[in-house]
């Protein structure tokens, strides 16, 4: 329909007279409590802060942190498991690579950040849950300049975890189409390696994913060899049953994609599965060509999701395979749990009770 525009006051670039009044400090409190409604989150820690909060009101970032408005931060997770935080190490260790390359300058060590993420969990109460964290440039300022930042700043924030998409179908069990991304451009290797918060052609791989028909995306660089997905790292099982992935150049380096690995060589090839693992290109070429049997993206140390499709092509079979099923299974079991796993994969909290 062709819509008529009348120009207004705004249009016409004068305004009318105040329409937003300044707020007391009561109103602004209850406003935010207003929007801040939903259940979920638990605990936050704040370096700026110097402390824990657990009204979800006062979980805060101040505005002009670099993190904020530049970009200018780093950001990791990890798994509550039981009451154990799940591999935090290994993603702390990514977080400390990450904020080296960005250029963070901080003087916390690596045990200063378990310490940190540990005490919030403790805070939050909950045995199962989400943890995400972030180290960033700090506040100071509105210049590109990290200079003008008074301190590094490091928050973490613990969360029920939202249940996926909300269909009722768990797509870790009944797989998933999957759609190459051809309009949103790969990162430069250097930003693909940090898990920064520049995840804007993430959103924008997933975003154009769902419009062609996929899940999450697969990228797939010039030449034709897979990169990975928005979130995930992708692997490959060929029809002769070796277990292929990316090398890491120009991609996230995995944690969850790290522990398949480990598992498949450990366990799935005593159990006939798969003949080996190799960490070596793979042309999206293999796949539409049939030489692979199944395919999956994994992340979020307990996420796999076997592609059943690509392009809307089947893959292997078109069906959820039993490599895919297989090392869900392990990965689920070690992280819930059944007693496997290394025992500094599980750093316990002490909760207050
Ligand atoms: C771009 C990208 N690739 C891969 C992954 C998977 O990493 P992880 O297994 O450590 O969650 C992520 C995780 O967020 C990611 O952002």
């Amino acid at each position: 329909m062709l819509q008529t525009h009348t120009p207004n006051a705004h249009s016409l670039g004068s305004v009318t007279g105040p329409t937003h009044r300044v707020l007391s400090e009561a109103e602004a409190l209850s406003r935010l409590r207003s929007k801040r409604g939903q259940p979920g989150y638990l605990a936050m820690f704040s370096s700026w802060l110097g402390g824990i909060v657990t009204d979800p009101a006062l979980m805060q970032i101040p505005l002009d942190d670099h993190l904020v408005h530049r970009g200018h931060g780093v950001f990791d997770t990890c798994t509550l498991s039981g009451g154990h935080l799940y591999r935090l190490g290994i993603h702390i260790d990514r977080l400390l690579t990450s904020a080296s390359l960005a250029r963070i300058e901080h003087s916390w060590t690596k045990a200063d950040l378990i310490q940190m993420v540990t005490d919030t969990a403790s805070q939050a109460g909950i045995k199962d849950g989400a943890v995400r964290y972030w180290l960033t440039a700090g506040p100071g300022g509105f210049s590109p300049s990290p200079q003008e930042c008074d301190e590094a700043c490091f928050y973490c924030v613990i969360f029920d975890p939202m249940p996926l998409g909300g269909t009722g179908s768990n797509p870790m069990s009944s797989g998933i189409p999957e759609a190459t991304v051809l309009d949103t451009p790969m990162k430069p290797p250097l930003l693909a390696t940090i898990k920064s918060n520049n995840y804007l052609l993430n959103v924008l791989t997933h975003m154009e994913a769902v419009d062609r028909g996929g899940t999450f995306g697969v990228l797939v660089d010039d030449t034709g060899y897979v990169a990975e997905s928005c979130v995930l790292n992708v692997a490959f099982i060929t029809r002769d049953k070796v277990f292929r992935t990316p090398p890491f150049d120009g991609i996230l380096l995995g944690t969850t994609i790290r522990r398949v690995m480990d598992l498949a060589s450990t366990n799935l090839v005593q159990e006939g599965l798969i003949s080996s693992v190799a960490q070596s290109p793979v042309l999206a070429s293999e796949v539409s060509g049939d030489l692979i049997s199944e395919m999956f993206l994994c992340g979020g140390d307990t996420h796999l999701f076997p592609v059943t499709s690509w392009d809307q092509i089947p893959v292997g079979d078109g069906e959820v395979g039993p490599v895919a099923t297989r090392l869900l299974e392990l990965l689920e079991q070690e992280a819930f749990g059944t007693g496997f796993g290394e025992a500094a994969d599980f750093i316990e909290v002490p909760y207050a009770d």
